[in-house]
């Protein structure tokens, strides 16, 4: 039995776990559209998405492009991409809870040139793309070596890897408890990605998007893990996986008021 009422929390979910309890929570107030299961990041008083309005500014997508989303979530970013460009996208997830809604939505829309399966990017992947997105996925990988020569051997001759995240910058114990919290063990500094990716020669452009991370008062971040300490012992087995996953996420809010992590993008061209 836990002593103490931090220990309490230090359970690790698997990621499956996490994401189809988030999938069944979120899903209910978001109804039936795809949503970013990344960040909120926000410029200023606008609302739109500075990550999404930045992958569609840097990187140009051409029709019949094959493009591979290496954690797709509801698929959100495929299905922003097919508004506007014709391409063929693969979504991959571990949830099966989010790769069924993403089928689903795909299907109702006669979206054939979009397709969703449950799939461990850690596992050598099948095809050749143009383009590789890896939104908020990569640090969930206990293997980061592997997941990129994956992409690496998947990934055709000047073919792009977009990679953003959060990057830490400094180990503390908060980072710790997070990455356990979310099952992120890649939870990684930024110079080691780039070092990774220039050793395979990539050409790297880097974006911050720290600045546009949105994040409550430490004081009110307090009171909600208050809040969760009180519910937990209370709460039914599914609620109790969504409370440990709020609970990581308020840790990392608290990291980014503390300047621990950064978000970042890495556009990589292969040569
Ligand atoms: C924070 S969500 C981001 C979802 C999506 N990229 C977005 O921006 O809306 C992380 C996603 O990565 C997926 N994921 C984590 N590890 C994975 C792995 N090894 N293979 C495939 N998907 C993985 C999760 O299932 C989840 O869908």
């Amino acid at each position: 039995m836990p002593t103490n009422s931090f220990s309490y929390y230090l359970k690790m979910n698997s990621i499956p776990d996490i994401y189809d309890h988030l999938f069944s929570f979120e899903s209910k107030r978001k109804k039936l559209s795809h949503y970013p299961v990344h960040k909120k990041l926000s410029n200023g008083d606008q609302f739109d998405d500075p990550l999404i309005n930045l992958m569609f500014e840097k990187i140009k997508f051409r029709d019949n492009e094959k493009i591979l989303d290496a954690g797709c979530g509801t698929g959100d970013t495929l299905f922003q991409i097919v508004e506007k460009h014709s391409i063929q996208g693969i979504g991959i997830s571990l949830s099966s809870k989010e790769i069924e809604f993403a089928e689903k939505l795909a299907n109702a829309n006669k979206l054939a040139n979009l397709r969703f399966k449950v799939y461990d990017f850690q596992q050598p992947i099948e095809g050749s793309f143009d383009k590789i997105l890896a939104i908020e996925s990569l640090k969930h990988a206990s293997n980061i070596d592997q997941v990129i020569s994956n992409f690496h051997k998947a990934l055709k001759k000047e073919g792009q890897i977009f990679i953003a995240d959060d990057f830490l910058m400094h180990d503390s114990i908060k980072v710790e408890r997070h990455k356990l919290l979310w099952n992120a063990s890649g939870f990684m500094k930024f110079g080691e990605l780039e070092e990774k990716l220039k050793t395979l020669n990539y050409n790297l452009r880097a974006y911050d998007l720290t600045s546009h991370v949105r994040c409550r008062s430490n004081l009110m971040i307090e009171a909600f893990k208050v809040f969760i300490n009180i519910l937990k012992p209370i709460a039914s087995k599914n609620l109790k996986v969504n409370l440990e996953t709020y609970y990581g996420a308020l840790l990392l809010e608290q990291l980014y008021n503390e300047n621990t992590v950064e978000y970042k993008v890495i556009i990589a061209t292969k040569s």
